[in-house]
């Protein structure tokens, strides 16, 4: 069976029909060419975007001159009441000291240790998911709390069960469906005077949960002040030193950069695991082949073991193909470009897509098929190094990407050891693009033990 794609538009639509079909979700917006094009132009009477699929122009803009194409302002202002300066916003000089700081706490070794705290949510998401043996059970909202768990879990030491945890879990939820999706700023055609209205119930929620987020981390600075600090990534990342400045993140710095964890790093991973579960109840002889690995593993793997987890690997690689959590992103031009005999002027927004170029069909074979084995082939590897990038690419790329390969892999590794899903035919999901990629109405599988 295909996975569910979205439907595309007609090529041609007036603009005032686009902004309607775009306000209601951005993939189904977009015109079925975008899966052939190498790139596309958007002519809005205000600004241009031009969408790029070509590998070698990917590269430029993210890996080679990742300086001359920095975030779109237009992106940030939808975020900024929720994540002031965080390092997901900013540019240029801040950026770099930013990362300066937090990237050492995501590091290979430092992954290790947070691994622990990963295994006690992973086995708390599959004890609740093993309560409802039986029941069709909605995956989107397990996994979105599971992943809101190992957050809390690896950031601060907290299970969601405490109440400062819940209550950000909650207000988070409530955040996200106020807020339209992160791009949207960027192809909506108005001009960049006219002022951005957010609505009172989103400030006034991003507002609220900086506030939690105030009193996690002032918890925690007393805590490093007094000795007692538990070691996890809040401690170590409020703890290091900028290696150039010898500067640590002020309360409010890291404030801002919590909120952006929790905000990246909850959502995405959520959809990844959810859309990972829903393919592999769709394709049985690869959820058997998941679990006759996981079994081999036995009851409680450790950190090295999650790289013998290969068959696991390859279907949340493919899912994260099938389903980039982020599906767009957006850069800014910062002087005139010239990409395939086309003049992008300064301030053109550039529109990179790893929801189309993962399914790129001059690209991939069997683009919109499933086939975890494609990883194995020489297309596969040649477009996993040309044309994947579902934690984008560069020096900008996920931090929390290595991070989110483990707790990915062993979820669906763990889940898969002990239960069966199934999809119900009459529920097939139709993927739409939130904050990130989800189901419009949830995905719904039956569980059953083993
Ligand atoms: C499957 C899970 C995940 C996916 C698919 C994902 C994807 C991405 C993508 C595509 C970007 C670049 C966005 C852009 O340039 O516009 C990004 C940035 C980021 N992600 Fe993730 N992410 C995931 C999990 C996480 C986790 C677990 C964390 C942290 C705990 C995290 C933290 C961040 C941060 C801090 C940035 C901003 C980096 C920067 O701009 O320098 N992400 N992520």
């Amino acid at each position: 069976m295909t996975p569910p794609k979205p439907r595309s538009r007609p090529d041609k639509v007036s603009l005032r029909r686009y902004v309607k079909l775009f306000r209601e979700d951005i993939l189904s917006a977009q015109p079925a060419r975008l899966y052939r094009a190498w790139m596309a132009e958007f002519k809005t009477p205000f600004f241009r975007s031009y969408l790029i699929n070509q590998p070698d122009l990917v590269k430029t803009v993210l890996k080679d001159r990742p300086l001359d194409f920095p975030k779109s302002g237009r992106i940030s202002e939808g975020l900024r009441p929720l994540l002031g300066d965080s390092v997901f916003l900013t540019n240029g000089a801040l950026w770099q000291k930013q990362r300066r700081i937090i990237d050492p706490a995501f590091e290979g070794g430092r992954l290790r240790e947070t691994y622990p705290a990963m295994w006690e949510a992973a086995q708390a998401a599959l004890a609740r998911l093993s309560a409802r043996t039986g029941e069709v059970v909605e995956i989107e909202e397990q996994t979105s709390h599971a992943a809101a768990d190992i957050i809390f879990r690896t950031l601060f030491s907290i299970p969601i069960e405490d109440a400062l945890a819940q209550k950000v879990f909650h207000e988070f939820r409530a955040y996200q469906r106020t807020q339209p999706i992160l791009n949207l700023a960027a192809f909506l055609p108005l001009p960049p005077w006219m002022p951005r209205f957010f609505r009172a119930d989103t400030k006034a929620a991003a507002k609220r949960i900086r506030g939690l987020i105030t009193e996690l981390t002032e918890r925690r600075r007393a805590e490093i002040a007094a000795g007692r600090a538990p070691d996890d990534l809040a401690t170590n990342i409020m703890t290091t030193r900028d290696p150039e400045t010898g500067e640590r993140f002020s309360t409010e710095e890291m404030v801002d950069q919590v909120a952006i964890f929790f905000l990246a790093g909850h959502e995405t991973s959520a959809s990844a695991l959810a859309w990972a579960l829903y393919l592999v109840a769709t394709h049985p002889e690869w959820q058997e082949r998941l679990a006759e690995e996981a079994q081999a593993l036995g009851d409680a793997p450790d950190f090295a073991d999650i790289s013998k987890l290969k068959l696991s690997r390859d279907v949340f690689r493919e899912a994260l193909r099938l389903y980039p959590p982020v599906p767009m992103m957006v850069r800014e031009t910062t002087c005139p470009e010239r990409f395939r005999d086309r003049d992008l002027p300064k301030g053109a927004q550039v529109v990179l897509s790893p929801w189309h170029q993962h399914r790129h069909e001059r690209l991939w074979d069997n683009p919109d098929g499933f086939d975890p084995a494609r990883w194995g082939t020489e297309n596969g590897r040649q477009c996993m190094r040309e044309a994947y990038m579902p934690f984008s690419a560069g020096p900008r790329v996920c931090t929390g990407a290595g991070f989110a390969m483990v707790e990915g892999v062993l979820m669906l590794s763990l889940i898969l050891r002990d239960l069966k899903l199934t999809a119900l035919p009459d529920k097939v999901p139709e993927p739409v693009a939130f904050l990130t990629v989800r189901a419009r109405d949830g995905i719904h599988l039956a569980v059953d033990r083993r």
